[in-house]
C-alpha cells in the first residue's frame, strides 16, 4: 500500500507495509542516509527525526501512522540545522559523527519548544541522544553556546 507524506518538504510515496519502519523506509526506498540505525528499539536517538514538528525515533514510527504526515530529517532543518552542526563541530562534539544528525534534531527540537530554557532543562531534553564516542561534554559546550546556559 502507498503511503503518501512528506519528507523535507518534498511531497513523497512509498509502498510499504503498515508495520514498517520509518527508519527503514527512510534508508531503504527514499534513500535518505541522515537518520542513523542503532537500538532499533527507541533508546539512542541516532534515529531522530521530527514527525509533524515534533522529535521521534523514526525506528518506532510505523508506516501506518504516516499518511498525511510531516516529516523532518537533519537535512530538512534549513538554518536552524546548519546552526546546530556547526555549534556541535565547534565544540568538538563531533568525532565520528554516528549521532550528530540524531543529536542536532533533537537540539533543533529543543531550540523550537523551549524558547527560555531553565538551567538544565536542555540537557534534560538531550538525555536519550547517546554519543558512543564519548562527545558528551562537547554537546554540553554546544548547549551552553546555543542556548547561553544549559
Ligand atoms: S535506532 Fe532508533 S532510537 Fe536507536
Ligand atoms: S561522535 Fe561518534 S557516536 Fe557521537
Amino acid at each position: 500500500m502507498n503511503r503518501h507524506f512528506s519528507l523535507d518538504g518534498r511531497p513523497v510515496a512509498v509502498d510499504a507495509a503498515g508495520d514498517a519502519r520509518l527508519l527503514e523506509l527512510l534508508r531503504g526506498p527514499l534513500a535518505v542516509t541522515g537518520p542513523k540505525p542503532g537500538c532499533g528499539i527507541g533508546r539512542c536517538g541516532a534515529c531522530l527525526v521530527m514527525v509533524d514538528g515534533a522529535p521521534v525515533p523514526s525506528c518506532l514510527v510505523l508506516a501506518s501512522r504516516l499518511e498525511g504526515a510531516e516529516v523532518t530529517t537533519v537535512d530538512g532543518l534549513g538554518s536552524d540545522g546548519v546552526t546546530v552542526l556547526h555549534a556541535l563541530a565547534d565544540a568538538g562534539a563531533v568525532q565520528c559523527g554516528y549521532c550528530s544528525a540524531g543529536m542536532t534534531v533533537a537540539i533543533v527540537g529543543a531550540l523550537r519548544t523551549v524558547p527560555r530554557p531553565e538551567p538544565g532543562a536542555v540537557l534534560e531534553l538531550l538525555e536519550g541522544q547517546l554519543c558512543r564516542c564519548g562527545g558528551h561534554e562537547g554537546l554540553r559546550r554546544a548547549v551552553q553556546a546555543l542556548f547561553g546556559r544549559g
